[in-house]
C-alpha cells in the first residue's frame, strides 16, 4: 500500500483484523498500465482502487451506500478528487462503454454474477475485466460463473495469497436483470441475485416470524436491515399499521423490497445508519441484523445500529431483535436499554425485546 494513503472502514469497526484493503486490491492496482482508458471500478470496498486509479476518472459502481460513503470519505481525506457524477449504482446504466473493469470479487457468488452482468452490458467488445480475490476464498464456481459471460478466463500467479482472474472476449448474451422468486407461507417474494438469503427464508428470520409478538405501540415501524422486505411484508399482512419504513445498506435489497411491498403507507431508505429518522419518531424497530462483513463476523455494525435505534424510538417504543444465541448481544443490550426481555429462544436463536 502507498504509505501516504490513509484509509478507514465505513461504518467503523472495532474488529482488530479488519483492514480497509487487501492484497487482492494491491494486485489489481499493480496490474494497471497507466494509459488513458475508460475504466469502471466495481465493489471497491473502501476506496483503495479509486484512490489509486483516480487520475483515470473512473466510473465507480457500488451496491452498498456505505461503500460509496467510504470511497468518498477516504478520497476526500487523502486530497483525491472524486466527483459525485462518477458514482453509479449497480442498477444504473453507465453513460459510456468501458474499456476496462476492475472488480473486487464479493463473497456471494450470486452478487458476483450481478456485477458480471452489469460489466458484460457496459464493456466494449475488446474490453478486459480484472477481478481480484484472496486465494483462501477461491472456489470452482467463480470460474464457472466467469465462463458464463466471457470466452477467456485466465488466472494470474498468486502474490501475497491474492490472485487475479482476467476476463476477455464477451460472450453473446442478453443480460436482463433476473429476479429469484420464492414463496414463504402464502407470501410470494422476489429478489435480485445477490440479496441476502437467496431463494429461501433465512432460519433466524423464520424463527422471528413464527414467534413474533407485536408490542403495545406499533403505529410507526422500521424494518431495519430489511433485505428483500420479508419481515415488514409479514407484519403488513398481519396487523394494521400507520407507517412502515424499510432500510438497507444494499440498493439491490431496497429495489427488491420495493417489488415485494407496494402498500401506500410504506417508505424505503437506502442507508447504512438511522440518520433519516428524527429522535423519538418510531414505535417499533424490528430486525434480523447483519453481523458479517463479507467473510468476517463483525458485531460492531449491529451494535452501532442498536445504539442509534435507542434514540430513534419514542418513549415506550420497542426494539425487537432476532440473533444467533452465541453472538452475545445481551450484556450490551442490558447496558443500554432499561428493559431487555428474551421473548423466545431455541438451541440456535434468541428474540430480544428491548425498551
Ligand atoms: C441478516 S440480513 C436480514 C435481511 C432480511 N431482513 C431478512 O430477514 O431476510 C441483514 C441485512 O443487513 C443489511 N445491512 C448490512 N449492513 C447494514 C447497515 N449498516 N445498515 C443497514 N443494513 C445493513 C444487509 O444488506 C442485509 O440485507
Amino acid at each position: 500500500m502507498d504509505k501516504s494513503l490513509n484509509l478507514k472502514r465505513v461504518p467503523q469497526t472495532n474488529h482488530p483484523s479488519l483492514k480497509a484493503w487487501s492484497a487482492a486490491d494491491e494486485l489489481m492496482v499493480q496490474s494497471n498500465p497507466t494509459n488513458e482508458e475508460t475504466i469502471g471500478i466495481y465493489n471497491d470496498a473502501f476506496g483503495y482502487l479509486t484512490c489509486h486509479l483516480a487520475n483515470q476518472n473512473p466510473f465507480i459502481i457500488t451496491d452498498l451506500k456505505s461503500q460509496a460513503a467510504a470511497i468518498h470519505q477516504n478520497a476526500t481525506n487523502n486530497d483525491i478528487t472524486v466527483a459525485a457524477n462518477q458514482f453509479y449504482l449497480i442498477t444504473d446504466e453507465l453513460p459510456k462503454q468501458l474499456e476496462k473493469a476492475y472488480l473486487k470479487i464479493p463473497k456471494s457468488i450470486a452478487l458476483f454474477e450481478t456485477y458480471l452482468q452489469h460489466i458484460h452490458s457496459h464493456l466494449s467488445s475488446n474490453g478486459q475485466v480484472i477481478c481480484g480475490f484472496m486465494t483462501k476464498y477461491f472456489n470452482a464456481n467463480l470460474l464457472e460463473m466467469a465462463t458464463k459471460y466471457f470466452e477467456n478466463v485466465e488466472q494470474s500467479k498468486a502474490k501475497k495469497k491474492a490472485r487475479l482472474l482476467i476476463l476477455s472476449g464477451k460472450k453473446n448474451r442478453d443480460n436482463q436483470p433476473s429476479f429469484e422468486q420464492f414463496q414463504y407461507h402464502h407470501l410470494k417474494l422476489e429478489q435480485h441475485k445477490g440479496v441476502f438469503s437467496a431463494g429461501k427464508v433465512d432460519k433466524a428470520t423464520n424463527y422471528l416470524l413464527q414467534n413474533i409478538k407485536q408490542p403495545k405501540k406499533y403505529a410507526c415501524i422500521l424494518d431495519l436491515a430489511c433485505g428483500n422486505g420479508i419481515i415488514g411484508k409479514w407484519i403488513l399482512d398481519k396487523i394494521e399499521i400507520e407507517e412502515l419504513h424499510f432500510l438497507d445498506d444494499s440498493n439491490l435489497a431496497i429495489t427488491s423490497a420495493k417489488r415485494n411491498v407496494k402498500n401506500e403507507n410504506t417508505q424505503f431508505h437506502h442507508n447504512f445508519d438511522l440518520s433519516d429518522f428524527k429522535e423519538n419518531s418510531l414505535d417499533w424497530i424490528i430486525t434480523n441484523p447483519p453481523f458479517h462483513f463479507e467473510n468476517t463476523i463483525d458485531t460492531s455494525i449491529p451494535i452501532n445500529l442498536f445504539k442509534e435505534a435507542k434514540f430513534k424510538l419514542k418513549e415506550g417504543g420497542t426494539l425487537t431483535i432476532v440473533a444467533n444465541s452465541n453472538l452475545g448481544y445481551e450484556s450490551f443490550l442490558k447496558h443500554h436499554f432499561s428493559q431487555v426481555k428474551i421473548e423466545a429462544s431455541n438451541h440456535q436463536f434468541k428474540i430480544y425485546t428491548c425498551s
